[in-house]
């Protein structure tokens, strides 16, 4: 009677929507190592009791600065277990952009029943300087895109805390690490890095296809049903958000995808993740009609043919090979009564067609074997899409 709501908590293809969430932090950092270690070396000698530390993260946005930073900080507090209590406040100053209101989350992440009402930034201060003291624990702050409270409130703020730590006798009660985008640098150079310490700068730099893939199929595996996501299908994926070399865009793709998936009601088809399910929401990305015109225009008659022979194998599999394309050019050519041009004019119009972007190529060498294989896919565009418009122009080029 109620079968309409059989699929609440079915999950086909999602299984744990948490790991698909902004704000997961996992339990291991995808190739991040090298950071980690920059990072751990700036704090090597926070296990004294003396010591504080400081450190400034910069780097473009979804480079993974904040789950950087988080993971480092859990991971500091478990290692540090039994040898020194480490507290945590993490501020982010987009929304706490006063030095009054990054005063205010610091004490609250310390005290939660700390009050906050009408007091003045001196008091605050001198509340956190006492509670720090007072706790025989060392407190880390993070503050997290710090050039939003910078541009807003100077740099004065960041003084104050660096001297609550050494002002007192004994030292060693705070640490700061400072997170910000990469472009706003030069809010934060010369005075502030200079004083947090030239040495103390470490620039992250976006990810790479690779490295996207990584992330997108951890959170795979931890989210989605096996079964559900082949490796092909998170590499155009990785492909996809590759130009832009954001973690937080290859997650939210992940996610759409697997959400388009999900809702596909038809029970009969096979319940996995498909070329067009990764392109369901492109308004995400603002691949827009002019560019695919672009992009298509210029091409010569048989290049085109080349091209809709690769979009009607890609509208069902995520990638192919160029032997692949090879034989379906010769099919198309068939229906187009058309003689096939030679293999070097074919890699030729391969490239041509990478250098606009239409699609994207990746060698791969077989394990053991000598051989190397050409993949192509159209991470860009959908190649539903690029079809119908270049068999609409290919009658006017012929
Ligand atoms: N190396 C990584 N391994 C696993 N997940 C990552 C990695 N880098 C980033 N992420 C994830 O990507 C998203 C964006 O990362 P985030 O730290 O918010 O970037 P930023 O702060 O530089 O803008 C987050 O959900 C984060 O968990
Ligand atoms: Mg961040």
């Amino acid at each position: 009677m109620v079968d309409y709501l059989d699929r609440i908590g079915a999950g086909y293809v999602i299984n744990d929507p948490e790991p698909l969430d902004f704000d997961y932090i996992p339990q291991e950092l995808v190739s991040r190592a090298e950071y980690q270690k920059q990072l751990a070396a700036r704090f090597a000698s926070i296990d004294k009791h003396e010591a504080s530390c400081r450190a400034v993260i910069t780097g473009p946005v979804g480079s993974g600065k904040t789950v950087l930073v988080k993971t480092f900080c859990r991971d500091l507090q478990r290692h540090l277990m039994n040898r020194r209590n480490i507290n945590i406040a993490h501020v982010n100053c987009r929304n706490a952009s006063t030095s009054t209101r990054v005063v205010q989350r610091i004490l609250h992440a310390i005290d939660p029943g700390h009050p906050d009402r009408g007091l003045s930034i001196g008091e605050l201060l001198l509340s956190l300087r006492k509670l720090t003291r007072r706790n025989s624990s060392h407190l880390i702050v993070i503050l997290d895109e710090v050039d939003h409270m910078l541009r807003k409130s100077g740099d004065d703020i960041l003084y104050q805390l660096l001297r609550i730590d050494e002002d007192q006798e004994g030292k060693g009660t705070l640490s700061l690490i400072l997170v910000s985008q990469e472009q706003v640098l030069d809010v934060l150079e010369t005075a502030v890095i200079s004083r947090m310490g030239k040495t103390n700068l470490i620039r992250i730099p976006s990810y790479n296809e690779d490295e996207l893939y990584e992330i997108a199929l951890q959170r795979a595996n931890l989210s989605l049903v096996k079964g559900t996501y082949s490796e092909e299908i998170i590499r155009l994926i990785a492909q996809k958000s590759a130009p832009i070399g954001d973690a937080r865009l290859v997650i939210e793709l992940l996610k759409s995808a697997a959400e388009s998936c999900e809702i596909r009601q038809d029970d009969h088809t096979k319940r996995e993740i498909s070329v067009d399910d990764v392109h369901a929401k492109d308004d995400m990305l603002s691949v827009d009609m002019v560019s695919e015109i672009d992009a298509i225009d210029g091409l010569n008659a048989h290049a085109m043919l080349v091209l809709l022979a690769i979009c009607r194998r890609l509208k069902k599999e995520s990638s192919m090979t160029t032997g692949d394309v090879e034989n379906l050019y010769a099919v198309v050519c068939e229906e187009y009564s058309e003689d096939m041009k030679s293999h070097t004019t074919l890699w030729k119009y391969l490239k041509e067609m990478e250098n606009r972007q239409l699609i994207k190529t990746r060698i791969s060498t077989v394990p053991g074997g000598r051989g190397r294989t050409t993949h192509l896919s159209m991470p860009h565009f959908l190649p539903t899409d690029i079809a119908s418009r270049v068999e609409m122009l290919i009658k006017k080029r012929l």
